[in-house]
Protein backbone atom coordinates (compact mmCIF):
# COMPACT_ATOMS: atom_id res chain seq x y z
CA UNK A 1 0.00 0.00 0.00
CA UNK A 2 1.11 3.75 -0.24
CA UNK A 3 1.69 5.20 3.09
CA UNK A 4 2.89 8.39 1.06
CA UNK A 5 -0.30 9.87 0.15
CA UNK A 6 -2.48 12.28 1.88
CA UNK A 7 0.57 15.19 1.83
CA UNK A 8 0.21 18.44 0.69
CA UNK A 9 2.63 17.59 -2.55
CA UNK A 10 -0.37 14.86 -3.03
CA UNK A 11 -2.96 17.40 -2.93
CA UNK A 12 -0.62 19.79 -5.27
CA UNK A 13 -2.27 21.00 -8.81
CA UNK A 14 -0.72 19.81 -12.14
CA UNK A 15 0.45 22.79 -14.03
CA UNK A 16 -0.64 22.54 -17.52
CA UNK A 17 0.72 25.31 -20.05
CA UNK A 18 0.07 26.39 -23.80
CA UNK A 19 1.14 28.76 -26.13
CA UNK A 20 -3.04 29.98 -26.02
CA UNK A 21 -6.22 28.34 -25.86
CA UNK A 22 -5.19 25.58 -27.36
CA UNK A 23 -3.93 24.16 -24.51
CA UNK A 24 -7.06 23.53 -23.34
CA UNK A 25 -8.17 20.57 -25.16
CA UNK A 26 -5.00 18.74 -23.27
CA UNK A 27 -6.67 20.06 -19.72
CA UNK A 28 -10.14 19.18 -20.91
CA UNK A 29 -8.94 15.79 -21.20
CA UNK A 30 -6.65 15.53 -18.24
CA UNK A 31 -9.79 16.97 -16.25
CA UNK A 32 -12.07 14.33 -17.94
CA UNK A 33 -9.59 11.54 -17.16
CA UNK A 34 -8.47 12.38 -13.99
CA UNK A 35 -11.64 14.07 -12.50
CA UNK A 36 -9.81 14.06 -8.87
CA UNK A 37 -6.99 16.41 -9.43
CA UNK A 38 -6.88 20.07 -9.68
CA UNK A 39 -5.29 21.96 -12.40
CA UNK A 40 -3.14 25.41 -12.77
CA UNK A 41 -3.26 26.42 -16.31
CA UNK A 42 -0.81 29.28 -18.27
CA UNK A 43 -1.81 30.30 -21.89
CA UNK A 44 0.94 32.34 -23.15
CA UNK A 45 -1.60 35.00 -25.07
CA UNK A 46 0.95 37.52 -25.12
CA UNK A 47 3.32 35.64 -26.97
CA UNK A 48 1.40 33.23 -29.10
CA UNK A 49 2.31 32.00 -31.83
CA UNK A 50 4.62 29.40 -30.55
CA UNK A 51 4.66 27.47 -33.89
CA UNK A 52 6.85 30.23 -35.72
CA UNK A 53 9.47 31.44 -33.11
CA UNK A 54 12.88 30.03 -33.02
CA UNK A 55 14.11 27.17 -30.43
CA UNK A 56 15.75 29.34 -28.27
CA UNK A 57 13.03 31.82 -27.81
CA UNK A 58 10.53 28.63 -27.18
CA UNK A 59 13.14 27.12 -24.51
CA UNK A 60 13.59 30.94 -22.98
CA UNK A 61 9.19 31.35 -22.82
CA UNK A 62 9.01 27.95 -21.55
CA UNK A 63 11.67 28.57 -18.85
CA UNK A 64 9.84 31.20 -17.59
CA UNK A 65 6.34 29.63 -17.63
CA UNK A 66 7.76 26.65 -15.56
CA UNK A 67 8.94 28.83 -12.68
CA UNK A 68 5.61 30.67 -12.91
CA UNK A 69 4.24 27.14 -12.22
CA UNK A 70 6.62 26.73 -9.50
CA UNK A 71 5.27 29.53 -7.71
CA UNK A 72 1.70 28.28 -7.89
CA UNK A 73 3.34 24.94 -6.20
CA UNK A 74 2.29 22.54 -8.55
CA UNK A 75 3.37 18.94 -8.28
CA UNK A 76 4.38 18.03 -12.12
CA UNK A 77 3.99 19.84 -14.92
CA UNK A 78 2.37 18.71 -18.98
CA UNK A 79 3.39 21.12 -21.62
CA UNK A 80 -0.26 20.95 -23.32
CA UNK A 81 1.82 22.77 -26.42
CA UNK A 82 3.68 20.61 -29.61
CA UNK A 83 5.81 23.19 -30.47
CA UNK A 84 6.97 24.00 -26.59
CA UNK A 85 7.16 19.71 -26.55
CA UNK A 86 8.90 19.37 -29.55
CA UNK A 87 11.49 22.34 -28.87
CA UNK A 88 12.14 22.84 -24.59
CA UNK A 89 11.09 19.52 -23.41
CA UNK A 90 14.58 17.98 -23.01
CA UNK A 91 16.15 21.23 -21.30
CA UNK A 92 13.51 21.51 -19.33
CA UNK A 93 13.35 18.24 -18.17
CA UNK A 94 17.39 18.49 -17.47
CA UNK A 95 17.02 22.07 -16.04
CA UNK A 96 14.22 21.43 -13.03
CA UNK A 97 13.53 18.88 -10.52
CA UNK A 98 10.08 18.45 -10.82
CA UNK A 99 8.28 15.95 -13.56
CA UNK A 100 7.74 17.23 -16.72
CA UNK A 101 5.64 15.88 -19.34
CA UNK A 102 4.66 16.95 -23.49
CA UNK A 103 2.52 15.87 -25.75
CA UNK A 104 4.62 14.37 -28.67
CA UNK A 105 5.52 10.88 -27.46
CA UNK A 106 1.79 10.40 -26.69
CA UNK A 107 1.04 11.08 -30.42
CA UNK A 108 3.65 8.76 -31.71
CA UNK A 109 2.96 5.94 -29.35
CA UNK A 110 -0.72 5.96 -30.02
CA UNK A 111 0.00 6.01 -33.91
CA UNK A 112 2.13 3.38 -34.34
CA UNK A 113 0.01 0.86 -31.81
CA UNK A 114 -2.91 1.96 -34.73
CA UNK A 115 -1.36 1.78 -38.03
CA UNK A 116 -1.53 -1.48 -40.68
CA UNK A 117 0.20 0.43 -43.23
CA UNK A 118 3.22 1.54 -40.99
CA UNK A 119 2.39 5.46 -42.80
CA UNK A 120 1.97 7.81 -40.59
CA UNK A 121 0.67 11.43 -41.00
CA UNK A 122 0.94 13.96 -38.93
CA UNK A 123 0.04 17.75 -39.17
CA UNK A 124 1.52 20.86 -37.14
CA UNK A 125 2.77 23.78 -36.86
CA UNK A 126 6.32 25.08 -38.70
CA UNK A 127 8.03 24.30 -35.83
CA UNK A 128 6.78 21.31 -34.87
CA UNK A 129 7.09 19.45 -38.42
CA UNK A 130 10.33 21.33 -38.70
CA UNK A 131 11.71 19.79 -36.23
CA UNK A 132 11.09 16.23 -37.35
CA UNK A 133 10.27 15.24 -33.94
CA UNK A 134 7.27 13.19 -34.12
CA UNK A 135 9.29 11.35 -37.17
CA UNK A 136 12.49 10.64 -34.71
CA UNK A 137 9.83 10.06 -31.90
CA UNK A 138 7.98 7.61 -34.09
CA UNK A 139 11.12 5.70 -35.43
CA UNK A 140 12.07 4.78 -31.66
CA UNK A 141 8.69 2.68 -31.88
CA UNK A 142 8.81 1.41 -35.59
CA UNK A 143 11.95 2.27 -37.45
CA UNK A 144 10.09 0.92 -40.17
CA UNK A 145 7.38 3.50 -39.96
CA UNK A 146 7.13 6.15 -43.00
CA UNK A 147 6.04 9.32 -41.33
CA UNK A 148 4.87 12.60 -43.43
CA UNK A 149 4.54 15.82 -42.05
CA UNK A 150 2.66 18.76 -42.76
CA UNK A 151 3.03 22.15 -41.66
CA UNK A 152 -0.71 23.79 -41.71
CA UNK A 153 -0.08 27.74 -40.24
CA UNK A 154 -3.75 28.97 -40.90
CA UNK A 155 -5.77 26.40 -38.67
CA UNK A 156 -4.52 27.95 -35.71
CA UNK A 157 -6.20 31.54 -36.81
CA UNK A 158 -8.66 29.97 -37.92
CA UNK A 159 -10.26 28.04 -34.81
CA UNK A 160 -9.14 31.69 -32.87
CA UNK A 161 -11.47 32.70 -34.75
CA UNK A 162 -13.86 30.56 -34.07
CA UNK A 163 -14.27 29.55 -37.95
CA UNK A 164 -14.76 25.35 -36.69
CA UNK A 165 -17.24 24.65 -39.55
CA UNK A 166 -16.74 27.42 -42.16
CA UNK A 167 -16.25 27.07 -45.75
CA UNK A 168 -13.16 29.32 -45.95
CA UNK A 169 -11.87 26.48 -43.23
CA UNK A 170 -12.90 23.65 -45.22
CA UNK A 171 -11.01 24.98 -48.73
CA UNK A 172 -7.92 25.64 -46.20
CA UNK A 173 -7.90 22.12 -44.82
CA UNK A 174 -8.88 20.75 -48.31
CA UNK A 175 -5.20 22.71 -49.68
CA UNK A 176 -3.34 21.12 -46.60
CA UNK A 177 -4.24 17.86 -47.05
CA UNK A 178 -4.13 17.25 -50.54
CA UNK A 179 -0.58 16.82 -49.66
CA UNK A 180 -1.80 13.03 -47.94
CA UNK A 181 -3.58 12.52 -51.10
CA UNK A 182 -1.30 9.30 -53.13
CA UNK A 183 0.59 8.53 -49.87
CA UNK A 184 -1.94 5.87 -48.32
CA UNK A 185 -1.87 6.64 -44.53
CA UNK A 186 -4.00 5.51 -42.43
CA UNK A 187 -3.21 7.03 -39.13
CA UNK A 188 -2.93 11.28 -38.74
CA UNK A 189 -1.86 12.85 -36.04
CA UNK A 190 -3.78 16.06 -35.16
CA UNK A 191 -0.03 17.62 -33.65
CA UNK A 192 -0.73 20.90 -32.53
CA UNK A 193 -3.20 21.66 -29.76
CA UNK A 194 -5.77 23.53 -31.73
CA UNK A 195 -6.66 21.02 -34.38
CA UNK A 196 -8.82 18.62 -32.52
CA UNK A 197 -11.17 21.33 -32.58
CA UNK A 198 -11.27 20.99 -36.66
CA UNK A 199 -11.48 17.44 -36.06
CA UNK A 200 -15.10 16.99 -37.99
CA UNK A 201 -13.69 19.51 -40.65
CA UNK A 202 -10.08 17.21 -41.01
CA UNK A 203 -12.45 13.84 -40.62
CA UNK A 204 -14.80 14.77 -43.62
CA UNK A 205 -11.49 15.51 -45.89
CA UNK A 206 -9.20 12.35 -44.68
CA UNK A 207 -12.60 9.66 -45.01
CA UNK A 208 -13.13 7.07 -42.44
CA UNK A 209 -10.34 5.19 -43.57
CA UNK A 210 -7.77 7.35 -41.82
CA UNK A 211 -7.67 7.24 -38.10
CA UNK A 212 -7.40 10.69 -36.32
CA UNK A 213 -4.66 10.39 -33.71
CA UNK A 214 -5.26 13.27 -30.76
CA UNK A 215 -2.69 13.28 -28.44
CA UNK A 216 -4.47 14.65 -25.61
CA UNK A 217 -5.79 11.20 -24.76
CA UNK A 218 -2.58 9.38 -24.61
CA UNK A 219 -1.15 12.08 -22.76
CA UNK A 220 -3.75 12.18 -19.68
CA UNK A 221 -2.68 8.38 -19.44
CA UNK A 222 0.61 9.23 -19.41
CA UNK A 223 0.21 11.36 -16.55
CA UNK A 224 -1.80 9.03 -14.44
CA UNK A 225 1.06 6.66 -14.55
CA UNK A 226 3.80 9.82 -13.67
CA UNK A 227 1.78 10.99 -10.66
CA UNK A 228 1.50 7.29 -9.77
CA UNK A 229 4.75 6.28 -10.41
CA UNK A 230 6.16 9.46 -8.17
CA UNK A 231 3.64 8.87 -5.11
CA UNK A 232 1.66 12.40 -6.21
CA UNK A 233 -1.76 11.12 -6.89
CA UNK A 234 -4.38 12.94 -5.50
CA UNK A 235 -5.95 11.31 -2.33
CA UNK A 236 -9.55 12.96 -2.99
CA UNK A 237 -12.01 10.66 -3.69
CA UNK A 238 -14.65 12.84 -4.78
CA UNK A 239 -14.51 15.10 -8.18
CA UNK A 240 -12.18 18.33 -8.13
CA UNK A 241 -14.75 21.15 -7.03
CA UNK A 242 -14.16 22.78 -10.30
CA UNK A 243 -12.67 26.26 -8.57
CA UNK A 244 -10.13 24.59 -7.73
CA UNK A 245 -8.68 24.83 -11.36
CA UNK A 246 -6.88 28.14 -11.59
CA UNK A 247 -6.47 29.91 -15.16
CA UNK A 248 -3.78 32.57 -16.26
CA UNK A 249 -2.61 34.49 -19.52
CA UNK A 250 -0.03 36.62 -20.19
CA UNK A 251 -2.33 39.21 -21.89
CA UNK A 252 -6.10 40.03 -21.43
CA UNK A 253 -8.44 36.92 -19.78
CA UNK A 254 -11.55 38.29 -21.72
CA UNK A 255 -10.89 36.11 -24.83
CA UNK A 256 -9.32 33.37 -23.13
CA UNK A 257 -12.25 32.91 -20.97
CA UNK A 258 -14.79 33.17 -23.82
CA UNK A 259 -13.17 30.62 -25.80
CA UNK A 260 -12.60 28.23 -23.06
CA UNK A 261 -16.46 28.39 -22.02
CA UNK A 262 -17.08 27.52 -25.78
CA UNK A 263 -15.39 24.03 -26.04
CA UNK A 264 -17.33 21.90 -24.00
CA UNK A 265 -15.23 21.73 -21.21
CA UNK A 266 -16.41 19.47 -17.95
CA UNK A 267 -16.54 22.65 -16.20
CA UNK A 268 -17.18 26.64 -16.42
CA UNK A 269 -14.26 28.98 -16.75
CA UNK A 270 -14.99 31.56 -14.16
CA UNK A 271 -11.97 33.42 -13.36
CA UNK A 272 -9.16 34.41 -15.49
CA UNK A 273 -5.90 36.19 -14.23
CA UNK A 274 -3.63 38.01 -16.23
CA UNK A 275 0.37 38.18 -15.28
CA UNK A 276 3.21 39.70 -16.55
CA UNK A 277 5.37 36.42 -17.59
CA UNK A 278 8.29 38.20 -18.20
CA UNK A 279 8.66 38.63 -14.42
CA UNK A 280 9.48 35.44 -14.21
N1 LIG B 1 -0.17 25.41 -29.17
C1 LIG B 1 0.62 25.35 -30.35
C2 LIG B 1 1.01 23.90 -30.66
O1 LIG B 1 0.40 22.97 -30.20
C3 LIG B 1 -0.10 25.95 -31.53
C4 LIG B 1 -0.29 27.43 -31.49
C5 LIG B 1 1.00 28.21 -31.67
O2 LIG B 1 1.56 28.28 -32.77
O3 LIG B 1 1.41 28.78 -30.68
O4 LIG B 1 1.95 23.68 -31.38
Amino acid sequence: MNININTDENLAPIGIFDSGVGGLTVAREIIRQLPNESIVYFGDTARVPYGSKSKGTIIKYSRQIVRFLQTRKVKAIVIACNTASALALDELQNEFELPIIGVVKSGAKTAVANTYTKRIGVIGTEGTIHSQIYTKVIHEYDAEAVVIGRPCPLFVPLVEEGWLHDTVTDEVARRYLSEFDDKNIDSLILGCTHYPLLRSTIKKIMGERVNLINPAYETALNLRELLSANNLTSPLETIADSRMHKFYVSDTPEKFQAFGNSIDLPFYIEKVEQINIEAF
